[in-house]
């Protein structure tokens, strides 16, 4: 990849957790990664393996020797370039309505004018098919709905990437199969790059333009790109050999 193409780039990022310690541990060893512009780079992994640091560093959530850049401009600290969408259903103010919800981090971009706020969350609830349900409460929203608003939130902020860790990891199946479906259209209609972790292989190869799976100290093992015509079902052809590649890979 030419440089001027990648939007995210990690550079030999090490992560040590509880360092100087008897549980000194390293979680990341100098891993190296280019992120091109309107990717959607799925990760997968076993669990600790270290998917989630990686994405609070790129987040900007964690210290970590290395760097990370967007654009090419070193990134240490959080910013509304790179969103993070979480598995966790209650990443909502549970005592804001969905509008509130949605409008809260956009207020604080400094975005007083109430009619470009609704305007925005209008616009970003029609995108994930939750148009009607502004004043609803979380509580009041399935499994599903919240992580729909979760994504609408993340858009509203037009971030130039967004970090998701497996999101839809929580969700019956049917209602992930649906989100999926989603989140593919979504990110065709609105070019956005996204860094999507899973643990689940059929989720990689639907959703993924590329694939990594990393292995302990997120050491990359697999890093291919997925010829798979979109939409992507079982019997597209190529699929089951992607999926035992990816399997071994990931039980090796
Ligand atoms: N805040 C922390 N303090 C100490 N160890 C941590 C912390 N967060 C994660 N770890 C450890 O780092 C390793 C990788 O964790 P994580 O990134 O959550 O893995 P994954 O998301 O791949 O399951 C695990 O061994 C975990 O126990
Ligand atoms: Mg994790």
């Amino acid at each position: 990849m030419k440089k001027e193409e990648a939007i995210l780039e990690v550079q030999n990022l090490s992560k040590v957790f509880d360092a100087n310690t008897d549980n000194e541990k390293d979680v990341l060893k100098d891993v190296s990664l280019q992120v091109a512009r309107n990717e959607f780079l799925c990760i997968l992994g076993p669990s600790g393996c270290g998917k989630t640091t990686l994405l609070r560093c790129i987040a900007g959530f964690e210290g970590y020797e290395g760097s990370v850049l967007v654009n090419g401009q070193e990134r240490r600290l959080p910013g509304t370039d790179r969103i993070m969408v979480f598995q966790d259903f209650n990443q909502l103010f549970p005592w804001k309505t969905v509008e509130k919800n949605i409008q809260y981090p956009l207020k604080r971009q400094g975005i007083r004018d109430k009619a470009m706020l609704k305007e925005r969350s209008e616009d970003v609830l029609q995108k994930v098919k939750l148009s009607g349900y502004e004043k609803y409460y979380p509580y009041q929203l399935s499994g599903g709905m919240k992580q729909r608003v979760a994504i609408a939130k993340a858009l509203a902020l037009k971030p130039e990437i967004i970090l998701m860790d497996e999101p839809f990891a929580a969700l019956d199946a049917m209602t992930r199969n649906e989100l999926q479906d989603e989140l593919m259209r979504i990110s065709l209609e609105e070019k956005c790059t996204i860094i999507f972790i899973t643990h689940n292989i059929q989720e990689a190869i639907v959703l993924g333009t590329r694939i990594l799976v990393l292995a302990q100290e997120g050491k990359i093992v697999v890093d291919e790109k997925n010829r798979i015509e979109k939409p992507v079902t079982p019997a597209s052809e190529g699929y089951g050999a992607t999926w035992e590649r990816l399997h071994s890979a990931l039980y090796q």
